[in-house]
């Protein structure tokens, strides 16, 4: 099972990326290739993990690279992993203006199981934005 993650910048010029669009397509393709995962966003910024078979989560890797929606990629993590650490969600996610720390704490739900490090990185990126 592969596991990767990465933040990238939102490209929208007329202030927040519409991230529930995104979200419905992305359930829908992540459902079917069984990938699971999370999508973080404040309409500035994304953090996603995405879990599932390696080759499946390259083909979306591939599309997401290619999305005009974000730029600046970053790779924060790609390894194998014995089993999901994101649970069964097939993408979770905050829209701005919701309750910050309602989502946090689901957050923190959502990565109780998964390692110290990727938990560092998911609690450490949802500060820095609350600080923003
Ligand atoms: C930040 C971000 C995250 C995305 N995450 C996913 C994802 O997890 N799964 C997915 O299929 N598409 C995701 N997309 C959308 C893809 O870039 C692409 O538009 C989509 O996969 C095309 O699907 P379609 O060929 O079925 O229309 C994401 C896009 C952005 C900007």
């Amino acid at each position: 099972m592969r596991q990767v993650i990465y933040i990238s910048t939102a490209t929208s010029q007329a202030g927040a990326v519409d991230a529930s669009a995104i979200l419905a397509v992305s359930q829908r393709n992540n459902g079917r290739d069984g990938l699971t995962g999370l999508l973080y966003s404040d309409g500035k910024r994304f953090l996603q993990a995405l879990e599932g078979e390696d080759a499946v989560l390259s083909r979306a890797l591939a599309r997401i690279e290619k999305d005009p929606r974000h730029r600046a990629i970053v790779i924060l993590s790609d390894r194998d992993v014995p089993a999901r650490e994101f649970g069964d969600w097939s993408m979770a996610h905050r829209a701005p203006g919701t309750d910050a720390e309602c989502f946090l704490q689901r957050v923190a739900d959502l990565v109780a199981t998964a390692s110290p490090q990727v938990r560092a990185t998911f609690t450490g990126f949802a500060e820095v934005r609350r600080a923003a």
